[in-house]
């Protein structure tokens, strides 16, 4: 699809946040990205039109039957005025896979790619250059078609909005307390664990407010077969350091394959470090504990980068971990992914695509 972008200007721009006030998800730019779908002439119209609310059908199947799905990622602009972006295309590919699991019509990967960085250079002001800040790229699809039967729409809507954003857990690395959910689940094998769909979100609240109420920032969901084998926290991946080795919990269909994620294992491998994706109990986490073996973990995700676990609650013990400081590994892998990220460091992945000079 290689369809014109019209573009709508809007009268006047709006006053931009103070960098130091940005916090995560809170403000939003001046413009969005927008396409329409309808199943007798695919996705059309693409446009970037000044941000403003929308106007929905009250039947739009999206708030009966909740087809609804996103991404998340960052623009970045380094000291020399490049602003780049972090292995874009993988966040297209998994809007696809999120797509067919919910049966919403796939998307051009290219031509989106080619959408988002065109509202980026339109909005490259709002790119704020404060430490451990960026701009948050969110792309999402939601079913619009007027219909009460339960069957896939046949109309649907993207939009991609920006917010400028720093750390998503208020301090940048300072490690978090986490909880280990025993009784809710997140998802199940054959589900729709492994995709972004915003019912999985909705579905972790009740054990996330749980986990805030008790003093914790996140959960760490298990199995929901067994109850036993760890998977990932509410909004990152997981990794643990047990005896010199990382390890993560191998993907099995109801975990996210997080951009982030994949790229700790790659840089990992790229250090020597030995790294392992494995199916791991939550019983074997806290035996390394015991016998003194558990030196870190931490969480990774778009918007987290890297997060470091000070404390996890199970089964009515709390452990501390690395008292509770940032563990040298989560300390050198955020360093690492930031600095690729603002162009301070060499990309010997190639991970970075430049959108423009400024
Ligand atoms: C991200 O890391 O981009 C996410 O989507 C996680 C969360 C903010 C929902």
């Amino acid at each position: 699809m290689k369809q014109e972008i019209a573009f709508i200007q809007r009268a006047d721009l709006k006053v931009k946040p103070d960098t130091a006030s940005l916090g995560f998800g809170k403000y939003f730019s001046d413009y969005m990205f927008v396409m329409d779908y309808h199943t007798d002439i695919g996705w059309n119209d693409p446009r970037i039109i000044p941000y403003a609310p929308l106007t929905l059908d009250p039947a739009s199947m999206v708030f009966h039957y909740g087809q609804a799905i996103f991404e998340g990622l960052k623009a970045y602009k380094t000291a020399d005025g490049t602003i780049q972006l972090f292995r874009p295309e993988k966040n297209m590919k998994r809007l696809n896979e999120s797509c067919d699991r919910l049966c919403i019509p796939l998307i051009d990967e290219d031509f989106l790619l080619h959408a988002i960085k065109q509202l980026i250079v339109t909005e490259k002001d709002w790119i704020p250059d404060g430490e451990g800040t960026s701009l948050y790229i969110r792309p999402f699809i939601f079913s619009t078609e007027p219909y009460l039967g339960v069957r896939a729409s046949k109309q649907y809507q993207l939009l991609v909005i920006l917010s400028p954003v720093g750390a998503y857990y208020g301090n940048q690395l300072s490690p978090v307390r986490i909880n280990v959910e025993e009784h809710y689940v997140r998802a199940v094998i054959g589900g729709v664990g492994h995709v972004k769909t915003a019912g999985n979100y909705a579905a972790s609240l009740k054990a996330q407010e749980k986990a805030e109420a008790n003093g914790f920032a996140q959960i760490l969901w298990l199995d929901a077969k067994e109850n036993k084998y760890v998977e990932e926290v509410g909004s990152m991946n997981i990794f643990f350091k047990i005896n010199g080795e990382v390890i993560t919990p191998r993907l099995n269909g109801s975990i996210l394959p997080g951009v982030t994620r994949d790229s700790v294992i790659e840089l990992l491998k790229y250090w020597n470090i030995p790294v392992r994706e494995v199916k791991i109990s939550i019983e074997e986490v806290f035996a390394a504990y015991e016998r003194g073996e558990l030196e870190e973990a931490f969480g990774s995700g778009t918007a987290a980068v890297i997060s470091p676990v000070g404390e996890l609650n199970w089964n009515d013990q709390t452990i501390t971990i690395n008292d509770q400081n940032i563990g040298q590994l989560s300390q050198r892998l955020y360093n690492e992914m930031t600095g690729i990220q603002l162009g301070k460091k060499e990309d010997p992945f190639n991970w970075t695509v430049k959108v423009a000079q400024v």
